[in-house]
């Protein structure tokens, strides 16, 4: 009898350190080419500060959506306004690794190249300041520190990770795993580019950096455009967002509430906050494991992802990563609304 309260003991203890361990947030660092809501990282982040299931140990800024400095200011004032200026951020990137810019580019969405600097967000600029080391020398020095527990949400170009990458031999296979918001991929439904006939604009920017994370070996989930396609934020949404008053959905009421008034039918696309919704539940998302490559050849398809089930001749060495294709709409803008207006 004894015996058998000992097993039970045994086996009680057992689930509770199982409930325990699964109830650890994810830690991770958020790598961002960001903008304050409703730009899509401003969405992620807003995102992320209202789900207990992350613990973000930094934010990191890149070059992308907007310049580097620019992305720095503006999260320095999300956390101001979040009241999260705990939250140590770095400033990375100010360039892509090789992609220089262009007409082309100077044609398109983004200013990952602009020298100008970073217009005063609403409010005036934070009063608290980026930390004085680099983006990538808090993402070395933090995942060497805790090997295998540190996740990297990456939602702009990927240039931060792959310098970090290339700057310590076991940074890469200290990190637990990677979440990428970028790339489409052609042989999945809704998988043409938004820069390029068939390249992202993330992996377009960087293209050489995206292809170095990708091969990498670190075990990785794709937010593509494919899955992007599925979401679409609508005035119903943005009424349920704005409805709760916090400086967050005032920001959103003043900087969407135009735009919603002069176009009724206006919707969205969701990017950066598909990706960090999948980590905070996977099962929100449908994923395909895949063979997965970036063209950093100066041609076409300079920045296109490619997909397939099987290796093919010039893609050796590309990796399996989960690639996201399709999403639980109702449940993901549920929890978005409720935490983006905690
Ligand atoms: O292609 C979508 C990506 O580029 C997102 O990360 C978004 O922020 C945009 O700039
Ligand atoms: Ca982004």
């Amino acid at each position: 009898m004894r015996h058998w309260i000992g097993i039970a003991a045994m086996l009680l203890l057992m689930c509770a350190l199982a409930a325990t361990s699964h109830a650890q947030p994810h830690k991770v660092i958020f790598d961002t080419d960001f903008g304050l809501p409703p730009t899509d990282d401003g969405w992620a982040l807003a995102l992320a500060l209202g789900s207990p299931e992350l613990e973000i140990l930094g934010v990191t800024t890149v070059a992308g959506n907007f310049s580097v400095e620019r992305a720095t200011a503006e999260v320095l004032k999300m956390l101001e306004l979040s009241s999260r200026e705990e939250l140590p951020v770095y400033q990375g990137a100010d360039m892509p690794l090789v992609h220089a810019p262009s007409d082309f580019a100077r044609g398109e969405y983004g200013e990952w190249y602009s020298g100008d600097p970073p217009p005063m967000p609403a409010g005036g600029f934070a009063s608290k300041s980026a930390e004085s080391i680099s983006a990538m020398d808090f993402m070395v020095r933090t995942v060497l520190d805790a090997p295998g527990e540190v996740t990297l949400v990456a939602i702009g170009p990927l240039t931060n990770v792959a310098m970090a990458i290339r700057q310590h031999p076991r940074f890469a296979s200290s990190v637990k795993q990677l979440v990428i918001m970028g790339g489409a991929i052609a042989q999945l439904p809704d998988g043409h580019g938004n820069v390029t006939p068939n390249a992202e604009f993330n992996f377009w920017v960087d293209p050489e950096a995206a292809r170095s994370v990708l091969r990498a070996g670190i075990p990785t989930m794709l937010s593509p455009l494919n899955v992007s396609r599925k979401t679409g934020l609508t005035r119903q949404w943005y009424e349920a967002i704005v409805a709760r008053d916090t400086p967050i959905t005032r920001l959103a009421r003043e900087r969407l509430g135009p735009r919603y008034a002069a176009n009724p039918g206006r919707s969205d696309l969701m990017y950066d906050q598909v990706a960090v919704a999948s980590l905070i539940d996977p099962t929100l998302v449908t994923t395909q494991e895949m063979f997965v490559d970036v063209d950093a050849l100066h041609g076409i398809n300079y920045g296109v992802s490619v997909g397939g089930d099987e290796p093919w001749p010039g893609a050796e060495g590309a990796p399996r990563v989960q690639v996201q294709y399709d999403l639980d709409w109702d449940r993901f803008i549920r929890m978005f609304v409720e935490r983006v207006s905690r």
